[in-house]
């Protein structure tokens, strides 16, 4: 797997398609528009105030995250630097690599996190302990 950081976790514009008076829709499809195809789809919603999610990094998995609803807070971490990315709008999407620790949280009331995924839920691709992070990030 390759050593990501940081600054290759852009935000991505998805784009809208606005009706007039009628709302917005937003697409995304296997088309090269993210680095990835989509095989797995979850979201977070009900989240209490001051609560926080997260607190882990992938293996292989990499993802989009979009406030499809709301907003919340999202920090990347490399192991080197963090960035603190705030969410609020449903057309964009934060691209998380592999290999990249990330904490959630500061969700409004409401707020709906989507996440669209590169592969099903594999237990094992995570890493829940920051140290052991550490040490994966070193061997990379
Ligand atoms: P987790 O990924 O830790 O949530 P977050 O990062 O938002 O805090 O997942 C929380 C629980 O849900 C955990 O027990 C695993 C389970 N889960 C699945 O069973 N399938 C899934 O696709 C996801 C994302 C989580």
């Amino acid at each position: 797997m390759a050593k990501y950081s940081v600054n290759d976790c852009p935000i991505i514009d998805l784009g809208k398609i606005t009706g007039e008076r009628r709302g917005s829709i937003t697409v995304v499809e296997n088309d090269g528009t993210l680095p990835f195809d989509t095989k797995r789809v979850y979201y977070l919603y009900d989240v209490p105030g001051g609560s926080s999610r997260g607190a882990h990094a992938h293996r292989e998995l990499s993802q989009l995250i979009v406030a499809a609803s709301g907003s919340f807070q999202v920090t990347l971490d490399d192991g080197r630097v963090k960035r603190t990315f705030f969410l609020n709008r449903p057309y964009q999407g934060l691209l998380v690599r592999p290999g990249i620790w990330r904490d959630l949280d500061d969700f409004s009331s409401g707020a709906v996190c989507m996440v669209l995924a590169s592969d099903v839920y594999v237990k094992e691709d995570y890493i829940r302990d920051y140290q052991e992070f550490l040490d994966y990030r070193k061997q990379l």
